[in-house]
């Protein structure tokens, strides 16, 4: 099954650009409906925040189908392959419905419903790209994944050494079904490792090593690895992570509930700034929770079309507040145009 992405179709763009005339005067256009708090927000109920475990019971990878990204010099991540965990949406268990309602409307978002963590965005891989050259360690570090979705940044800073992980997603669904099991995955291979099952691995690297962006097709047509279950309740990786779902606003006020004095030394968040209406909760999860010399890395698309939000957007959010500095990490020239962008807290000085 093929899904829409109904907010970054180039087609969208060009259509957009056509209506307007130009590409630069829809911009324009972007910039006078700036983000108002009610603008785009759903009409669903706020979602409450929850955290959640993994399971006792590490049966859930016995047969799962995995795929693995290697960029650079950081260390493998594997996630479930996309294609089987759409194949097999039908046999899940869903509460929130979401994988039959984004299946039934062939849509990558729903406002308020699903906010599109059950598949990989490219500007994770971007942001997984900046990180590799930048040479963030994240030794030590407590770490925030936020909006995690599939949690790949989450697991690069876990297998980079972070002293605490926390993922976020809206949705309950993708955490317990795909988030926490990427975790597992990435944690069993660490025991796996520490086993002395050295051979085993270098076996799946070699068939299962794939860059990024061309991952869909495996180069030597053989099927993806399975994974054995192996019991992680005494993991040191996962006794790391703490897992959360539900809409910003209630998040912040858990895990503050929680730990009154947290402050993550670094956010990692992808794809994120797509809708103006969460700007003003998005950044006041952020503000509160950043440690003051902390650093937010923040990969996304310029503009998002049929949504309205995007990097310019945000920008002058974020300059209109005054809490942030921020500043351009990297920025893609092809297509439709996406960077990535490190927030920091003002200085005195800065002001
Ligand atoms: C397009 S997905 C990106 C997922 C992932 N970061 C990636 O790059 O593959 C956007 C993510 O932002 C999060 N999100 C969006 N709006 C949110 C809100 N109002 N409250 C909490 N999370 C939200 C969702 O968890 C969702 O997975």
């Amino acid at each position: 099954m093929s899904f829409c992405f109904n907010f970054d179709l180039p087609a969208q763009k060009a259509q957009a650009d056509e209506e307007d005339g130009t590409g630069e005067k829809n911009e324009e256009k972007s910039r006078a409906a700036l983000p108002t708090e009610n603008k785009m927000k759903p009409s669903e109920p706020v979602k409450e925040a929850t955290e959640h475990f993994p399971p006792s019971d590490p049966h859930v990878l016995m047969d799962a189908i995995s795929e693995t990204v290697t960029i650079g010099t950081l260390p493998p991540l594997h996630f479930l392959n996309e294609t089987v965990f759409e194949k097999t949406a039908s046999d899940r268990e869903d509460c929130e419905k979401i994988l039959s309602r984004t299946a039934e409307q062939r849509s990558d978002l729903i406002s308020g419903v699903y906010e599109g963590g059950l598949k990989v965005w490219e500007c994770t891989y971007d942001l997984l790209e900046v990180i590799e050259k930048d040479g963030e360690t994240f030794g030590g570090k407590t770490v925030l994944d936020l909006g995690c979705g599939a949690g790949l940044l989450g697991i690069l800073a876990l297998k980079r050494g972070a002293k605490q992980v926390h993922f976020q997603d809206y949705n309950s669904t993708v955490i317990e079904q795909l988030t926490v099991p990427n975790v597992m995955l990435n944690c069993q291979e660490d025991d796996e490792d520490s086993e002395d099952d050295k051979e085993g691995e270098k076996q799946r690297e070699d068939v299962f090593k794939k860059k990024a962006k061309g991952k869909e097709e495996e180069e030597d047509g053989n099927p993806p690895m399975k994974k054995r279950a192996t019991d992680l309740s005494q993991n040191l990786l996962l006794n790391r992570c703490q897992f959360f779902s539900g809409d910003w606003s209630t998040f912040l006020t858990l895990v503050l509930k929680k730990n009154p004095s947290l402050k993550y030394n670094i956010i990692l968040t992808s794809e994120t700034i797509y809708n103006t209406a969460y700007y003003p909760v998005l950044h006041e999860t952020l503000h509160q929770l950043l440690a003051p010399d902390g650093l937010i890395y923040l990969a996304t698309k310029s503009h998002y079309f049929g949504v309205g939000g995007g990097l310019h957007l945000f920008e002058t959010f974020v300059e209109e507040r005054g809490i942030f500095s921020l500043s351009h990490l990297w920025d893609g020239e092809e297509g439709l145009q996406r960077h990535v962008v490190v927030l920091r807290i003002k200085k005195p000085k800065d002001t």
